[in-house]
């Protein structure tokens, strides 16, 4: 009798995966800030896939109310800024940053030290602009999302070139179990030379598992 093929996850190579997850907080004092309403969901769905696919795997994740993922290593961070440092600290040339973070563009130009009075706001806040993570990132591979209301596959392409991606995962926040909080996602796989697939709603584990394997087939 002929020897049984080994299982195909046996036959890929262990890979370094990064991966960038939830909201940042950007800070106007102590007891207020600046964010949006992502959960986390899933770029912790995609950290549980590549490290359940056998990869090296960190996590980079804002303020997020989930478990940690087994295998995964989690450095939590707070403001886009701390996020950059910790994803510039993984940086290497043999890793895949997938960056699913909803990062703050802007942050508070000033953040109090302490608690200000709501006389001291004065209903102006000036805002400074944060650093783009995933665009200043020094990865030989680097995949983005794109949650959108509109324009979808011409703005994933956009956003493909100009932070010079092997894909992004495009989503219509608009649409029906898609988008913040939810546990599904249809999503559409948008490359820089303006090529898309569409994939049918799925489980965002479901998703996560196609997006780690693209990476391992573009690394094959
Ligand atoms: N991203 C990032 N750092 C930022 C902004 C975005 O790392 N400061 C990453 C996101 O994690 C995502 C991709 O860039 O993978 C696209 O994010 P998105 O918010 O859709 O786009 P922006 O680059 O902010 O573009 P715009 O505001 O022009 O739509």
């Amino acid at each position: 009798m002929g020897r049984r093929n080994p299982p195909a996850a046996a036959l890929r190579k262990p890979l370094r995966f990064v991966v960038t997850a939830g909201p940042t907080r950007e800070h106007i004092d102590p007891v207020r800030f600046i964010s949006n309403p992502s959960t986390g969901k899933m770029g912790f769905a995609v950290a549980a896939a590549a490290a359940a696919a056998g990869h090296e795997t960190a996590l980079v994740a804002g303020p997020c109310a989930l478990k940690t993922p087994r295998g995964v290593e989690r450095i939590d961070v707070v403001s886009a800024r701390d996020m950059q440092k910790a994803v510039k600290s993984l940086e290497g040339p043999d890793a895949i940053l997938v960056a699913t973070a909803a990062v703050a563009d802007w942050r508070p130009a000033k953040r109090a030290a302490k608690k200000l009075r709501k006389s001291e706001i004065g209903g102006v806040i000036r805002l400074a602009r944060n650093p783009d993570v995933l665009k200043s990132a020094k990865f030989p591979l680097k995949v983005g999302f794109a949650a959108q209301t509109h324009d979808v596959v011409a703005e994933a392409v956009r956003k493909c070139r100009e932070k010079r991606l092997a894909f992004v995962v495009a989503n219509d926040v608009t649409e029906k179990g898609c988008g913040f909080g939810t546990d599904t996602n249809r999503v559409t796989i948008v490359r820089a030379d303006g090529s898309a697939k569409s994939l049918p709603m799925a489980s965002k584990a479901a998703v996560a598992r196609r997006i780690v394997r693209e990476c391992e087939n573009l690394r094959a």
